[in-house]
């Protein structure tokens, strides 16, 4: 019970590396709030979580300013402080670079780095008057990399890397830790549906295997378990740091 009492926000919280997170800090004795567009996914989560467990849902889309500043307030209103969050909401979308619309690459912009970015400007004040928080980015290998098809995405990422390390800088002396975590290939349902669109799905998933040196993907706990890790009252002299978590590429 290591998080006992602690109050969370997870965006993109009903699937995934989200839900994972949810349900281990959960366990952990946090107070969870979850976010995200489908209400189905988020009331599903909550009502599959063990008995005792606090994990709460509000629907928010995180490109928009007043779903962002609702939802921060929300977790403020239900539990007095905002210990932890964990942005990691997040589109992909693949193609070639001249074919992407503008419009998409607007709204990728929008999802993977605005929103985190709004998330913070709600969240930083309650930490700064609590002397304390911790934000953890869900970045990805491909923030730290270039990656031929994925231009957009990881434009995106890599801005959420450059957020994470100028906020760190900007709050390491008012108690706030904020770093990023950069994953791999993870089986979400982010991974399922870049598999279903590809011409051959069991061609580009050993594709995909490959590129990891440890040939495989992760699993969304071996994610949740860093992003953990990031938020623990033991881990206090690391901020603006990029994990990666990605079975060894960015060792390559
Ligand atoms: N899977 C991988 O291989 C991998 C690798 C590196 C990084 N990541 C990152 O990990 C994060 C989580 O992805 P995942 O792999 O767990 O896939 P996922 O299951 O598709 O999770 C993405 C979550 O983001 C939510 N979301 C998307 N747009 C949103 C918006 N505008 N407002 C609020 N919520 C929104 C989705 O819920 P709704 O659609 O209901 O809103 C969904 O719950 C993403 O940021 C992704 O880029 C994933």
């Amino acid at each position: 019970m290591r998080f006992k009492g602690r109050s969370a926000i997870i965006t993109g919280g009903g699937t995934g590396i989200g839900e994972a997170t949810a349900l281990l800090l959960a366990r952990n004795g946090a107070r969870v709030l979850i976010t995200g567009r489908r209400e189905e996914k988020l009331k599903e989560l909550c009502s599959r979580a063990e008995e005792g467990l606090s994990i709460e849902y509000k629907v928010c889309d995180v490109s928009v300013e007043s779903g962002c500043a609702d939802t921060v307030e929300t977790a403020f209103r239900k539990h007095g402080k905002i210990d932890i969050l964990f942005n990691n909401a997040g589109i992909i979308f693949s193609g070639p670079f001249h074919e992407v619309e503008t419009s998409r690459f607007q709204e990728i912009f929008d999802i993977n780095v605005k929103g985190p970015f709004m998330m913070c400007k709600y969240a930083i004040p309650h930490m700064i008057s609590a002397g304390r928080g911790f934000i953890v980015n869900n970045s990805s290998v491909i923030g730290l990399k270039g990656f031929a098809g994925l231009s957009a995405y990881s434009a995106s990422k890599g801005a959420l890397v450059q957020l994470t390390r100028s906020m760190a800088l900007e709050y390491a002396d008012k108690g706030l830790r904020i770093n990023a975590v950069c994953p791999g290939g993870v089986w979400t349902p982010m991974f399922d549906s870049y598999l279903e669109r590809a011409e051959d799905a069991e061609a580009a998933q050993a594709f995909m295997e490959s590129l990891h040196p440890m040939g495989r993907l992760a699993d969304p706990y071996e994610i949740a378990e860093a992003v953990l890790f990031l938020c623990d009252e033991k881990v206090m002299f690391n901020t603006g740091s990029m994990l990666s978590i990605d079975g060894g590429i960015i060792a390559k």
